[in-house]
């Protein structure tokens, strides 16, 4: 394994391409002089960038995984939230570390160890890569800001709440982590570290705090209903979210009431050399989708 490549010969897999962080990632890196290997379950090309073909994979064929990242110096893991994340991520970690690949960079995300999922699998799959032999950095990120447009229909109908009280969040845009990303994957520094960044936006909010900036951005009078958890539950399934997906809302909701993820890191900054961007700026960009519904 070289301690150093140069640019030039830079070959990046990247696993999630088509995902949130995976595109804005894409985005960015197509403007570099790498190589990029975009690694999907899709054979269509709708969902990448002009010009970049996928990479097809079965995660249940360990094969085309292997095939998927060879030669590859680098590899980007952001996989999609699923009941088989571990299983998937470990088996393209475990395929890169045999290719030879000099440096793995990860999404994971910021927190202790919890039982809650997917705190729990991110945890696991750290573990299993610390015991392999393969610089790697973990791009522990806060909650994204893009949870609120999942929040949106609820928004727009009146009936937006929770369970997370007046509990502070730091929520984090994920341009910036696809930069942070970008920044570590172009830095061919030590490419033997082992290294973990915990990734927040400018500021921690709370609920209440971001009906209150819908309110004053759309005009009209947007509340957050506080709830119980066990209120809150039946209100999601009752929406028609699945059992695993209100869970994992509800263990959100816990973190952000008991202020968990509140921290706020420079890390952005002195990755990119930009400040990130604030959940305010965020809900001005995508105010279209809360528009009250008359
Ligand atoms: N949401 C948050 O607030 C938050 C906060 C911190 C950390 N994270 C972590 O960030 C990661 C997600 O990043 P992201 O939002 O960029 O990912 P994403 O858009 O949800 O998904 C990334 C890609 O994963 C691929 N994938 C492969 N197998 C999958 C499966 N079984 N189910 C769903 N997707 C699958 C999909 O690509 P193809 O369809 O092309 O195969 C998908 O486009 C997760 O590991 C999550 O725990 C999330």
């Amino acid at each position: 394994m070289s301690d150093t490549l140069t640019k030039r010969s830079l070959r990046i897999a990247v696993a999630g391409a088509t995902g949130q962080i995976g595109s804005a990632l894409l985005s960015k890196l197509v403007k570099e002089d790498v190589e990029i290997v975009a690694l999907s379950r899709d054979p269509s090309t709708d969902r990448l960038p002009h010009g970049i073909a996928p990479m097809v994979v079965d995660f249940e064929k360990p094969s085309t995984l292997s095939t998927a990242v060879e030669g590859a110096d680098q590899l980007f893991v952001a996989h999609g939230t699923s009941a088989r994340q571990v299983e998937n991520e470990i088996a393209v970690i475990d395929a890169a570390v045999a290719a030879g690949v000099a440096h793995i960079v990860k999404v994971s995300v910021m927190g202790p160890p919890v039982r809650l999922h997917p705190f729990d699998w991110h945890a696991k799959i750290e573990a299993h890569l610390a015991t392999r032999d393969v610089g790697y950095t973990l791009l522990r990120p806060s909650t994204f800001v893009d949870i609120l447009k999942r929040r949106a229909a609820f928004v727009a109908q009146g009936t937006w709440g929770g369970a997370a009280g007046e509990g502070r969040v730091n929520l984090i845009d994920t341009r910036d982590v696809a930069d942070v990303a970008l920044a570590v994957l172009l830095n061919q520094e030590n490419l033997q570290a082992q290294r973990a960044y915990h990734l927040t936006g400018p500021a921690s909010v709370s609920m209440p705090e971001v009906a209150a900036e819908l309110s004053r951005l759309l005009g009209a009078q947007i509340s957050y209903d506080h709830r119980t958890p066990e209120e809150h539950r039946k209100v999601l399934l009752e929406a028609g979210l699945s059992e695993m997906i209100a869970d994992l809302q509800l263990g959100l909701d816990r973190l952000f009431k008991l202020s968990v993820q509140a921290e706020t890191t420079s890390t952005v900054f002195e990755l990119t050399g930009q400040p990130p961007r604030s959940a305010f700026a965020w809900l001005k960009e995508n105010l279209a989708a809360f528009q009250p519904v008359k």
